[in-house]
């Protein structure tokens, strides 16, 4: 709900259980006064004057309290800015202050103006009451002279004042996506940003949580404050408190490297924040962020239905695919029950390694020699769905695209060329080289007819080309060829791959039905990277070339048993990455068993909340618990993972279940109540004693 008060300039935002507040001073700037915990009497505020008056004015002593909700860079104005431009006579003062809002149910937009040079910003709040979520961006419309955008972020949020505040996001590399890092907001600046063309890098990605450093919010309970980027391109977050205490967060486009011109009548749109307030922890936040994912931003068509089962050729057979392997991997692969069937990398011509054949996107014919097309209707006679892998953005300097259109690729004529996996970038922010991907990716969804593209991306972009806003065009036609895709063929199954992590966004969330999580599959590694990659995104987008995998596996050389890597490739979205044609009948006979075993649990699976029972980090058994969202059934995954002096996991307690509601779980019938607070409890047999052991336990609504 949203309220405006004439009399004392006060908005108020309110969802279920939090509340926003800022108002306008006397400048009419919009001035941030409250985010938290619902506030039960809001109007309290504007009666009783309770606002101290050095929040509402710019002080310029350089210790200020001044909070606005979007601080344009201005005279005495020294914190972290929300806007920064330079005017057509070089001025980089900009003041704003209120034009008109509107209020159209669930969306306000302020409008805020510096006259003197016809500018206006309009700062969006679309509130998602039930979710307690509120979508921020701005929107910068000239109306004067010809003006540079310097910095414009999404928005800035300013959090209550108290002594420290912690931060939660992730940090990571290439197979190390997703590692924790937790840290104080210092007295200062600190912030976690990427330059490499990519969202997420895996460096860092564009999402925080945020809650009392002396009293932080733990897995079940707790203030949590958290935030979300909607972009697949460079992004910055700043975290800042200043030295009058005043904290907050600005986060939005990085404009390293960039700037945004804007003639009379241009405009310019900052992709969206969505920010979200819970008091149940960190589990309070994923059910926030999960529903948001199923009811609003997921594809309707592929979301209402589990993910199939992906039978992939990048693990057992990497670039040496061929029409032979392929023709006597599909009985095996409907041996097993898996239900899709993906060439990966390597299909096309001159694609024997990664030294060549990326750019052109036709089969390779000495490998397939009827084309992918024939391979595509067998698949899709023996009852399989068909999928395949593609790289659009790239190219290697053997293909014809590189010989026919250099100039489409980015680099320098005098300086030396970077190769990163001995492949190119295709210049994605020209119009002509976007509309050559998407013919290109309409012709292969075509012709092979398509049922799932893995769309991979697996280098990062360091040579830019000389407009000064390129980062940003780029990011957005990546974002409408992802658009193009799904709106054209809304039952293809989208992975976005990006080499594991790369792509793991917001931006590009709307647009695939799964995310390529990791390209490191090794058994203990995936306990982390799923318990991180969970926070952030629905257990059955987590994605991959084989999630379950061949032992040892090659990174690690771990070897693990196959009843504990499947179980682990239950967690996410199922696929394997074992040879077939290769395996003994044994193999075969138990991935039946385990692929018919997660089939009757994928329901709940593909539909729940995540919880974690235990950190995966810091404990040696881990505990997952998958509650369906209507509450009525629950999955509870146990991995051991690594166990040290004679330790074992005696008992689960499950949470989330309906109190009231009787379940069965392991033979018994006991109420919701009692599992949570007595919990399961394991007889000696069960305890958790060896290293590789893994355990399932259903508990469901008896009726
Ligand atoms: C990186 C991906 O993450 C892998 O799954 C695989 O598709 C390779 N690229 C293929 O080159």
């Amino acid at each position: 709900m949203i309220k405006y008060n004439a009399e004392s300039r006060i908005f108020i935002i309110e969802t279920n259980n939090s509340s926003y507040i800022f108002k306008l001073n006397d400048k009419g700037v919009p001035i941030h006064i409250y985010y938290g915990s619902k506030l039960l009497n809001p109007d309290e505020i504007i009666i009783k004057g309770s606002i101290d008056k050095e929040r509402l004015t710019l002080g310029v002593t350089g210790i200020s309290k001044y909070t606005p909700e979007y601080a344009a860079y201005c005279k005495g104005m020294f914190d972290e800015e929300s806007f920064k431009a330079i005017y057509f006579d070089n001025q980089s003062n900009v003041e704003l202050s209120y034009k008109c809002h509107r209020i159209e149910d669930d969306l306000l937009a302020l409008t805020l103006t510096d006259e003197a040079y016809s500018l206006e910003i309009t700062l969006e709040y679309l509130v998602r009451e039930d979710l307690d979520i509120i979508e921020r961006r701005a929107i910068i419309k000239n109306n004067g002279n010809t003006m540079e955008i310097e910095n414009a972020a999404s928005a800035t949020i300013h959090l209550p004042a108290q002594k420290d505040y912690e931060i939660y996001t992730f940090s990571g590399s290439w197979c190390r996506e997703y590692t924790p890092v937790r840290c104080k907001i210092p007295e200062g600046k600190i912030s976690f940003d990427t330059r490499r063309g990519v969202s997420s890098g895996p460096h860092h990605v564009p999402f925080f949580a945020v809650s009392n450093a002396n009293f932080p919010a733990n897995e079940q309970s707790g203030e949590l404050y958290f935030g979300i980027l909607k972009y697949a391109g460079n992004f910055r977050n700043v975290f800042e408190k200043n030295n009058a205490g005043v904290v907050k967060i600005t986060t939005g486009i990085n404009f390293f490297d960039t700037k945004v011109k804007l003639n009379r009548g241009e405009s310019f749109e900052t992709p969206t924040v969505i920010i979200g307030f819970t008091h149940n922890g960190y589990s309070g936040m994923r059910e926030h962020i999960y529903d948001l994912e199923f009811n609003v931003l997921a594809n309707k068509n592929n979301i209402s239905k589990p993910f199939p089962i992906i039978y992939n050729s990048w693990y057992p057979y990497l670039f040496n695919v061929n029409e032979e392997k392929l023709i006597a991997l599909i009985p095996k692969v409907k041996e097993i029950g898996a239900e899709l069937l993906v060439i990966d990398d390597g299909w096309m011509i001159g694609r024997v390694n990664d030294k060549g054949g990326l750019g052109d996107w036709y089969e390779d014919k000495e490998a397939f020699p009827n084309g992918i097309k024939a391979i595509s209707k067998k698949v899709h006679e023996n009852g399989l769905l068909f999928g395949i892998w593609v790289e659009p953005e790239m190219l290697t300097e053997d293909s014809a695209l590189y010989k026919e259109h250099p100039d489409w690729v980015l680099g320098y004529e005098n300086r030396e060329t970077t190769y990163i996996r001995n492949q190119r970038v295709l210049n994605l922010s020209r119009d002509d080289v976007y509309f050559f991907c998407e013919q290109t990716l309409d012709r292969i969804i075509e012709d092979y007819e398509l049922d799932y593209l893995k769309w991979d991306m697996n280098r990062y972009i360091c040579e830019t080309d000389t407009t000064s806003d390129f980062y940003i065009k780029y990011t957005k036609n990546l974002t409408r060829l992802y658009k193009h895709i799904r709106e054209k063929f809304p039952r293809l199954l989208i992975e976005n791959c990006a080499h594991g992590g790369a792509r793991s966004d917001f931006g590009l969330f709307e647009y695939c039905d799964r995310i390529n999580r990791s390209d490191n599959a090794d058994p203990i590694d995936v306990m982390k990277l799923h318990s991180g990659f969970a926070d952030m995104f629905l257990p059955r987008y987590a994605g991959g070339a084989g999630n379950i995998a061949p032992s040892p596996y090659h990174l690690s050389h771990r070897e693990a048993p196959l009843e504990y890597r499947a179980a682990l490739g239950m967690t996410g979205s199922m696929s394997v990455g074992i040879d077939l044609l290769t395996a003994s009948s044994d193999e075969i006979q138990k991935l039946k068993e385990y692929i018919s075993y997660y089939k009757s649990i994928r329901p709940i699976l593909h539909n729940s909340y995540f919880y974690k029972l235990s950190q995966p980090i810091d404990e040696n058994t881990v505990v997952w618990e998958y509650l369906a969202r209507d509450r009525r059934n629950a999955v509870v995954f146990i991995f051991s993972n690594g166990l040290n002096f004679a330790s074992g996991l005696r008992s689960v307690k499950p949470i989330g279940l309906i109190p009231e509601k009787k379940y069965e779980v392991m033979g018994q019938v006991l109420s919701g109540d009692t599992l949570m607070k007595f919990g399961i409890d394991f007889f000696e047999g069960d305890c958790i004693k060896q290293d590789y052991y893994s355990k399932l336990i259903e508990i469901k609504e008896v009726q």
